[in-house]
């Protein structure tokens, strides 16, 4: 009976690592179609997959450093590890911000996609060869933590949006 409850535990652990993991498969998606799109496509549509990349990695790293980083840095005991992921989302927001303040065709915009690309890339890998393992055999409550990444996401898009129309008006 015990045995029972143990998976059970296991199996909410998995499910906020699901839930990241579908975030990286999402923006994965956008950067290739911004490499399909750089060929031929307009600069208002690069512009448009930009905008979508850079608010999705934003949201997501938000979550990450407000909820997932703390509760790893407890269950793991690993603050190196935890410690170079957030040097590694302090690096990609600040290509993030570049981004976001350029038009399509302005000088090194293609050059500063492929980078941040990249840097997602090796980041992505380094969480789900290194983070994610060890969050999964830790005792996580998992399914606790994608509903406080859901209710974060939803509440910081709006904040999000109010924000920059704000800085508009
Ligand atoms: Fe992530
Ligand atoms: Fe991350």
């Amino acid at each position: 009976m015990t045995q029972q409850k143990t998976t059970t535990d296991k199996s909410s652990a998995l499910g906020i690592i699901e839930l990241l993991k579908a975030d990286h498969e999402k923006v994965k998606a956008l950067f290739y179609e911004f490499e399909e799109t750089k060929e031929n496509g307009s600069s208002k549509k690069k512009e448009k997959i930009v905008k979508q990349i850079c608010e999705e990695l934003t949201l997501h790293a938000l979550a990450e450093e407000s909820i997932v980083y703390p509760a790893a840095r407890e269950v793991i005991n690993d603050d190196d590890l935890v410690d170079e992921a957030e040097v590694e989302h302090a690096g990609a927001k600040e290509l993030i911000s570049q981004l976001q303040s350029m038009n399509a065709d302005d000088s090194h915009y293609d050059a500063k996609v492929t980078v941040l690309r990249e840097y997602i890339e090796h980041h992505v890998k380094e969480e789900e060869k290194n983070m994610f393992p060890k969050l999964a055999k830790s005792k996580i409550n998992g399914s606790e933590m994608v509903e406080e990444v859901e209710h974060f996401k939803e509440n910081h898009k709006g904040h999000e949006s109010k924000k920059s129309s704000k800085k508009n008006s």
